[in-house]
């Protein structure tokens, strides 16, 4: 008997995809780095000293996603976001309509601290716990699916007590997980530092470590990148060349042998 349409099997109909379990950074090279991208969710600690790339590298993270439909946050607290946004322009990956449109916030952090009335220059367990309810709901509000927090640095030097500092990122890292945030903490540290944040628990707490550095090249400085640890993926611990362009962010193998003197903290 021949077959007609109505004997086939029945299609179907796709549903909307499940959230990916990656998070493509959309960074040149990273996402290869990481096999395929941050597991969604992660929270990474981007550290290394002065001038390496920390808030470039985590605005194109943010610029990328927003581009590909994900409401991207970046919380500042050193740099006034309106500078950003000017230092944003001169990248040719950057429109201001992701602005514009609401799918790049830049807040600054300080303006949340006057709306809460944090104005101790060390903050209480409570105000702590405020704080990061408020950073969470923030998130939830405006949907964001990538969070940027420049610095940690600057706000675990108002919590400074070990413990309180654990607690702030254990809850801000499960708040951030339940809403499928995948995000990245920059962390400022000294080239002399033996560890990868201010007080060395940060990076015990999070997800991912990725430092960024500077290695000599017959006196040049050349900036690097190496991913130190990410759950719930396999990645490269290679160290790699990373290039500021106007078009991005470039990453290249970092050669032994070709006269650098690696020195990635
Ligand atoms: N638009 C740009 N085009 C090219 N290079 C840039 C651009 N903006 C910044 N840079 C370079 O990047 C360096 C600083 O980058 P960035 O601010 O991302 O570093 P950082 O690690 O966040 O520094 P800090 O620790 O001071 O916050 C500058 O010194 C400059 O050389
Ligand atoms: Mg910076």
């Amino acid at each position: 008997m021949e077959r007609t349409m109505e004997d086939a099997p029945q299609v179907v109909p796709a549903r909307a995809a499940p959230p990916s379990d990656r998070c493509v950074t959309g960074i040149e090279g990273l996402d290869n780095i990481l096999n395929g991208g941050i597991p969604t969710g992660n929270m990474v600690l981007l550290t290394g000293p002065v001038g390496t790339g920390k808030t470039t590298l985590s605005l194109e993270f943010l610029v990328r996603g927003a581009e590909a439909g994900e409401t991207s946050l970046f919380i500042s607290v050193t740099e006034r976001s309106t500078k950003l946004a000017e230092n944003l322009a001169s990248f040719e990956f950057f429109r201001p309509e992701l602005v514009e449109e609401g799918r790049l916030l830049l807040l600054d952090l300080p303006d949340i601290y006057r709306r809460l009335g944090l104005d101790h220059e060390e903050l209480s367990s409570e105000e702590i716990g405020l704080l990061t309810r408020s950073i969470i709901d923030l998130v939830a509000e405006v949907g964001a699916r990538r969070v940027v927090l420049d610095s940690l640095t600057s706000v675990v030097y108002r919590i400074r007590r070990e413990e309180q500092i654990r607690d702030f990122m254990l809850t801000l890292g499960a708040g951030l997980h339940r809403l499928g945030a995948t995000s990245m903490l920059v962390a400022e540290i000294s080239a002399s530092e033996g560890r990868y944040s201010s007080h060395g628990v940060e990076e015990a707490i999070v997800d991912g470590v990725i430092v960024l550095g500077n290695a000599s090249r017959r006196g040049d400085i050349l900036r690097v990148l190496q991913v130190i640890k990410m759950r719930g993926t396999s990645h490269s611990r290679a160290q790699y060349v990373m290039e500021l362009t106007p078009i991005g962010l470039l990453m290249a193998p970092h050669l032994k042998g070709s006269g650098t003197e690696p020195s990635v903290r």
